[in-house]
């Protein structure tokens, strides 16, 4: 297969309607879009990105009204969630609508509803005037990408289009709700943080006040290895803590510390520059062939925490 390079929103609608795959960039991560309600093009989908067939996808709209394109109804939590959050890089788990293909939702009754910002995203959304399952467009279990280069580089020739364009970005994935219970769960730290969801939904809980088995249920794709490059990453709490570091290494972090030796340094003025470009960072280490990558743990603040999360996962053996 060829994979075109486009830059029309119209030419990426066609595509999507025609059950095609197309990436294309949101305000956190690239996504590989397709038609949620086609059953043979999310098939392709989950072979392009040899995807875990149990991990369900997120079904994307063209703006918050449209929410029932995906989800069968709207609780509390998530109408209140929506209204303060989307459009936005927030995804809230409701009651899944017919027409969405239960490839999409891994079988369950549930389905992810993100409505993003991005305006590319925005506008291809609305032109193709389906609902759009979109994972991130990566290789499963490498880093997300960030640039249409990095998309380009895992799945070259295994999807239909590549929209080129790049813009600002969060770079890290869209918070996840599940807001089918009494009380919202966030079952993956992102962009919108605990407390910005809190003071709209008061008794929301994060997936460590659930318990573990309650979030492997209801997020399976969760213990899937993800966010992996091939260098081995070692978290440290700062470059001090390396006890020696090789020209086979790279450095990334926030200011400070001695990291003379390391063949790639990477610093990062603040924590949200550090999330912003951690994946490209990721991936930057591989096409330099390098053996470890020594990762500073992020701050627990702010989008630190979602940031922290992708770290560990990506160090996880
Ligand atoms: O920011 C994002 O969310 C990006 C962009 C492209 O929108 N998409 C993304 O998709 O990160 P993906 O497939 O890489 O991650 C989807 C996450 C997984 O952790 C999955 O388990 C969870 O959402 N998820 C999807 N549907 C779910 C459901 N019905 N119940 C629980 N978790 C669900
Ligand atoms: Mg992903």
């Amino acid at each position: 297969m060829k994979t075109q390079r486009i830059t029309s929103v119209d030419e990426a609608a066609a595509i999507l309607r025609r059950g095609g795959l197309v990436a294309f960039p949101t305000e956190t991560v690239f996504g590989l879009g397709v038609d949620a309600t086609n059953d043979s093009a999310v098939q392709r989908l989950f072979a392009a990105k040899g995807r875990p067939s149990d991990n369900p996808l997120i079904a994307h709209v063209g703006e918050p009204a449209s929410w029932n394109r995906a989800a069968s109804r709207l609780t509390p939590a998530a109408r209140a969630l929506l209204g303060a959050f989307a459009p936005g890089p927030l995804t809230v788990v409701l009651p899944k609508y017919g027409d969405v293909s239960s490839l999409v939702t891994a079988g369950l009754e549930t389905v992810g509803v993100r409505v993003p910002s991005h305006p590319v995203a925005a506008a291809i959304l609305r032109a193709a005037g389906l609902p759009i399952a979109a994972p991130s467009a990566n290789r499963s279990g490498r880093p997300s990408c960030t640039t249409w280069r990095s998309v380009l580089e895992d799945l070259d020739g295994r999807i239909d289009a590549v929209f080129c364009e790049d813009g600002e970005r969060v770079g890290i994935e869209s918070t996840v709700v599940d807001c089918t219970g009494d009380a919202p769960i966030v079952l993956r730290p992102g962009a919108v943080t605990i407390e910005q969801i809190r003071r709209v939904v008061p008794n929301a809980r994060d997936s460590d006040q659930a318990t573990g088995a309650q979030c492997e249920v209801r997020s399976p794709g969760l213990l899937h290895p993800h966010y992996q490059p091939k260098a081995e990453v070692v978290l440290v709490d700062s470059a001090d803590s390396i006890e020696a570091i090789d020209g086979s290494a790279a450095y990334c972090g926030i200011g400070g510390g001695r990291v003379e030796g390391a063949a790639f340094i990477a610093l990062y003025a603040t924590v949200d520059e550090y999330a912003a470009g951690f994946y490209e960072l990721l991936r930057e280490v591989d096409r330099r062939s390098l053996r470890t990558v020594y990762v500073q743990r992020a701050p627990p603040v702010g989008i630190g925490v979602a940031l922290l999360d992708r770290q560990r996962r990506a160090a996880a053996k």
